[in-house]
């Protein structure tokens, strides 16, 4: 079951193909480095939502066209041409492409982020929205906006906050430096760096690693790991049991068949590998 996609734009601001279980999700405007006007904002959000519930679809990666992941808002279509038109266009503007991060956030499948090239300011919000990010080495990443005046808004501060040392966040926030995709893992932005011609590869393996796993348990397991980094140990404790009973009610049998295996049949060791899911008892 998937929704349809409404009919794709001429020129489309969005690309995707699926192969091999895998989505390709594209950011597609590489002759303006992908940054995000609201048109492709909206298209996006249609795209996540096509696919989300796609059977086709267990893990979907997020990356750019051309030479770029993503330059951020596109300060042409995004700020000026929308700022003209009033503070109630302003706040719609927020929304679409606010909208779609917390989509990516709380998504069905795993998402990953493959960082391909420049990486700025506003792309910092589907950066934290995917689960996993890898980058190349050669990629960019900067807080740019202390650069043209502004400060990181759209979630870009919480997202530096979120996943750098105070120190580091403090720093690229208030320099606007960009840093390459090894220093961007090196302060845990990303997951790896690797070089940009094995980059595709090196995810194409991730996902293969999260497409063998069962799809109920990723999906109550990413969302545990956002939702308990804000929560006492007492509530993330209470949490997790409730989650696992909620993921039980969609697959019951998941872990017993996981058991089986290993208790009774001794085809596999959950500390080494991971159950056979195409396989009910
Ligand atoms: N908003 C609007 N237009 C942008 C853009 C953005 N964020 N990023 C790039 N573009 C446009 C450029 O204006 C240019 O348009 P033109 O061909 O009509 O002149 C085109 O994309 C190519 O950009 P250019 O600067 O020539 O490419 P480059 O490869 O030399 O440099 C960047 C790439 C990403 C370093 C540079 O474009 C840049 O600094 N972009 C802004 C990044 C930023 O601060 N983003 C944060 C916004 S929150």
């Amino acid at each position: 079951m998937n929704n349809p996609l409404p009919s794709d734009a001429p020129s489309d601001t969005v690309s995707f193909s699926v192969e091999g279980r895998i989505a390709w999700v594209k950011f597609n405007r590489p002759e303006k480095r992908n940054c995000m006007s609201p048109t492709l904002n909206r298209r996006m959000m249609e795209v996540l939502d096509h696919l989300e519930f796609d059977e086709r679809v267990g893990v979907l990666v997020l990356t750019g066209e051309g030479t770029s992941w993503s330059a951020g808002m596109d300060l042409k279509e995004y700020f000026r041409e929308v700022e003209v038109q009033g503070l109630g266009a302003v706040r719609r503007a927020q929304r679409e492409s606010y909208g779609w991060w917390r989509r990516l956030r709380w998504y069905q499948k795993p998402t990953i982020a493959m960082v391909n090239g420049w990486c700025f300011g506003g792309g910092y919000g589907p950066l934290f929205g995917c689960d996993l990010a890898y980058a190349a080495e050669e990629a960019q990443f900067g807080l740019s906006e202390i650069n043209w005046g502004i400060l990181p808004g759209g979630g870009a501060t919480k997202v530096a906050v979120e996943l750098m040392s105070m120190r580091d966040a403090m720093y690229h926030a208030l320099t606007g430096e960009p840093i390459d995709g090894k220093t961007a893992a090196a302060w845990k932005l990303v997951n790896e760096a690797v070089p940009l011609a094995r980059l595709k590869d090196r995810v194409t393996e991730v996902a293969t690693i999260l497409l063998k796993k069962n799809p109920v348990a990723l999906k109550a397991t990413k969302d545990a790991v956002r939702r308990v980094s804000e929560m006492t140990y007492e509530n993330a404790e209470d949490y997790l049991v409730r989650a696992q009973e909620a993921a039980n009610s969609f697959d019951a049998d998941g872990r017993k068949e996981g058991i089986r295996q290993f208790i009774d049949e001794k085809s596999f060791k959950p500390g080494v590998g991971t159950y056979d899911v195409s396989r009910k008892g």
